[in-house]
């Protein structure tokens, strides 16, 4: 008996040895972790149930036959984070660079399998140098497997996806179909093809960074939602992530013990907007005063930031927050902030997670560039996404709201459930300045009239008063106490139910 215990420790340790000590020494000289290291990181101390750890592959091109490595480049199975069970897979770069082939596939297949069967979040930490050269057509056909369940876990199940080396060619679609992307600053690159195709097919000359690099993915692309300094606090915000999170689309967002007061009193934000209509104001300070503890996840900080997205707590429950923000284009809606707004709305309304909506919103960005791009589809992908969400609603004006951004931002009138708005609330088609110019053309060589038509307009229109009149705004409030009453309107929405007519999917403008 003896001899057989020492012999699965043996196996054991060989397992556990990845690639080699030569190629771990590689791995930690990049500043990298491997991929046992990082589980290690993400999961609770102890809690790790590894699945298919002697698995090898099974090619015999190219003399594979006589390099098998137990595990085949990736490990996989399921633990717990704070207590709360998640499926993981890792790629292990020290196995063939922890490329795919059909065993590895295999793997992240079947806890993907289980991830959706069992109703727990799947985390993939991605270091692969892609499709497994040797395997050709095999691997591919393991990387569509992959898809395939990617697709079919969308709105079953959260998917987060690490990247952490290498991501390149058709495999970056896999962290693509998932609902949020972290890269490793300086360490993680995606492409669909590399530096050296594009020099071959277009001249152009990049680098790896440059081209797919963390700064370009959540400054440029918007491919990722966040980037961190290195493994070790990529893997920290992980975890924090998911403490926001639910399991799955069958449960409603962790609640953690209530540790500060719904009803906190924050008298600063009684002087939060400034006199000057145009002056703008830092709207994350008021996300940060209403959220419990100040406590904000942001959600692509550094993409489209005239929106803020991401994730805040009240009464101790998850709330996701969609927000203008006057310092950047005066927080107008544009292309990209509407598509990443959007999302996030989706993401939101697949997980339970109700949505507040702070409006500060001078219209759709003007001009060609923005038509040409298709303001319009993209625009509508967000009033879409709010018109379609039955998550519990609540949406706060704490200035402007004009035209067609005014119905947008989660609006009465497109599904939000209770609207409220701050004194300082402008609610109208448009501002004072441009009102009065069209309405009055023929008045504008004299500046004295002009001033005097302005003041009317802002006397009537520039306030709430104009839509609570109709119903359309359930309460003007004093900014106060907006963390009291947006925690009970939540409080009184926990159980909406919204019916919603037979469909086999919507057509949302892609
Ligand atoms: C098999 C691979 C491999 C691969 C790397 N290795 N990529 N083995 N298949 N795709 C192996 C290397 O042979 C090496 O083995 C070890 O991993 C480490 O690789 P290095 O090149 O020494 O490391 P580094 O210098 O850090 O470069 C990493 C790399 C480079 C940039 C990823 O290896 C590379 O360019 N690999 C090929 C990438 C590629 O073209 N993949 C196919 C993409 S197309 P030893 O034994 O020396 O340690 C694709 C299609 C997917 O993925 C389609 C889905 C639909």
């Amino acid at each position: 008996m003896s001899g057989i215990l020492a012999k699965l420790q043996a196996r054991r340790d060989e397992a556990h040895l990845g690639g080699g000590q030569r190629r771990i020494d590689a791995q930690h000289a990049k500043g990298k972790l491997t991929a046992r290291e990082r589980l290690e990181l993400l999961l609770d101390e102890g809690s790790f149930e590894e699945y298919g750890t002697y698995v090898t592959h099974r090619c015999t091109e190219f003399g594979m036959q006589s390099q098998q490595v137990s595990g085949d480049g990736v490990v996989t199975g399921w633990g717990t984070v704070n207590g709360r069970q998640v499926y993981v897979f890792s790629q292990d770069f020290t196995v063939f660079g922890g490329s795919l082939s059909e065993t590895h596939a295999q793997k992240i297949c079947k806890i993907m399998d289980k991830a959706m069967q069992n109703g727990a979040p799947v985390i993939g930490l991605n270091d692969s140098g892609g499709a497994r050269i040797q395997e050709g057509v095999a691997s591919l056909a393991g990387y569509a497997e992959v898809f395939k369940r990617n697709v079919r876990a969308s709105g079953v199940v959260p998917q987060i996806s690490v990247i952490m080396g290498p991501c390149a060619g058709g495999a970056v679609y896999s962290p693509a179909m998932t609902d949020f992307i972290f890269m490793v600053k300086d360490s993680s690159y995606m492409f669909v093809t590399g530096p050296d195709v594009v020099k071959t097919v277009t001249n152009e000359v990049i680098t790896a960074e440059e081209l797919g690099g963390a700064k370009t993915h959540t400054g440029k692309s918007s491919v990722a939602d966040a980037a961190f300094e290195n493994d070790v606090e990529a893997i920290a915000q992980v975890r924090r992530l998911l403490d926001f999170l639910p399991a799955s689309a069958r449960e409603t967002p962790p609640s953690l013990p209530q540790l500060d007061d719904p009803d906190r009193v924050e008298l600063s934000l009684d002087s939060l907007i400034p006199d000057n209509p145009n002056k703008p104001y830092d709207m994350k300070e008021l996300i940060r005063k209403v959220a419990d503890l100040g406590d904000f996840f942001e959600i692509q900080a550094d993409f489209a930031a005239n929106i803020i997205t991401g994730f805040i707590r009240l009464e101790g429950s998850t709330v996701g927050v969609v927000a203008n923000h006057p310092m950047v284009l005066a927080g107008c809606l544009d292309i990209d902030s509407s598509r990443k707004a959007a999302r996030f709305v989706r993401f939101c309304d697949a997980f339970n997670v109700p949505i507040l909506t702070f409006v500060d919103v001078p219209g759709f960005l003007p001009g060609s560039s923005q038509e040409y791009g298709g303001i319009i589809k993209h625009g509508a992908k967000l009033l879409f996404a709010y018109s379609q969400a039955t998550v519990p609603m609540v949406t706060v004006i704490t200035r402007k709201a004009y035209g067609g951004a005014y119905d947008v931002m989660a609006s009465q009138h497109i599904g939000a459930d209770v609207n409220y708005a701050w004194p300082t609330a402008e609610i109208a088609v448009m501002g004072a300045k441009g009102a009065t110019e069209i309405l009055y053309r023929s008045e504008l060589g004299d500046l004295e009239k002009i001033a005097a038509r302005t003041a009317e307009y802002e006397e009537r229109f520039a306030n709430p008063f104009v839509a609570a009149e109709r119903g359309f705004i359930d309460e003007v409030i004093w900014p106060h106490s907006t963390r009291r009453r947006v925690a009970r309107a939540f409080a009184a929405l926990r159980n909406k139910e919204i019916e919603t007519p037979f469909r086999k999917h919507d057509n949302i403008p892609l």
